[in-house]
């Protein structure tokens, strides 16, 4: 699938970085140093821009403090997720909240549903992260892409396949604490995908849900969803 001047790196487990043809910095989901699955070459990085948060689960915040002391970057969250960054010491935030779009930086950001929970461990503390959710994500030039969170299929993708077609989605496959492999198709069904990055699969050994095995269900579904199988550190474009 030809992302038209757009990039897409996989960072391990649910962390992308992503950017855009003007040269933006996005990252979703940051975990990196404690990301068993994120190549030492690619712990660094020189700006970023925007982080959005899926929800307060260490595994997708767990390096957002650190982040924000070193690039400064607008924080994108639900409400809670944002006043947990503020008190972390982020200076750029952008709450939002599901069903809301902002314009940042001339990306269009939706924030959409996750049916998952969101919990933030704060040392022995243990804060509401306000609710989980995905977001839409639409290019300058025109890509439209789909970071699902940590959630189950859920009947309402036919929604966001209708008022946001996404070209593309990074939905979880490792079941567990998301979807697995069978409900994973069957949201691509759903989102009328034209291709979809497995992502938080293969982290821990719990994390059982294999690329080959969307791709066989897709097949028996009759569904034609390319599955992009990228290894952490791999960049797409
Ligand atoms: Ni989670
Ligand atoms: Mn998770």
């Amino acid at each position: 699938m030809n992302l038209n001047g757009v990039k897409i790196t996989w960072l391990g487990h649910s962390t992308f970085l992503m950017e855009t043809p003007a040269g933006k910095k996005i990252m979703i989901d940051p975990w990196i140093s404690g990301n068993p699955k994120t190549p030492a070459s690619h712990k660094k990085f020189d700006r970023i821009d925007f982080i959005l948060c899926t929800h307060g689960h260490g595994d997708h915040i767990g390096d957002l403090a650190d982040l924000v002391k070193k690039h400064n970057p607008v924080v994108v969250g639900i409400y809670e997720i944002c006043l947990w960054a503020k008190k972390k010491g982020a200076q750029q935030v952008a709450p939002m909240n599901k069903g809301g779009t902002r314009t940042l930086g001339g990306l269009k950001v939706t924030m959409v549903t996750a049916n998952h929970s969101s919990t933030i461990e704060d040392g022995m503390e243990m804060i509401p992260g306000g609710e989980p959710c995905g977001f839409v994500i639409e290019f300058e030039n025109g890509l439209r892409v789909y970071h699902a969170g940590d959630t189950n299929v859920f009947g309402d993708m036919a929604i966001i396949q209708e008022l946001y077609k996404p070209d593309l989605a990074m939905l979880p496959i490792g079941d567990v604490y998301t979807m697995g492999p069978l409900e994973a198709a069957y949201a691509c069904r759903l989102l009328q995908l034209k291709a979809v990055i497995p992502m938080h699969w293969g982290t821990f050994p719990a994390l059982t849900g294999t690329p080959e095995e969307l791709a066989s269900r897709l097949r028996a579904g009759g569904v034609s969803t390319e599955v992009i199988t990228i290894i952490p550190g791999e960049t797409i474009s």
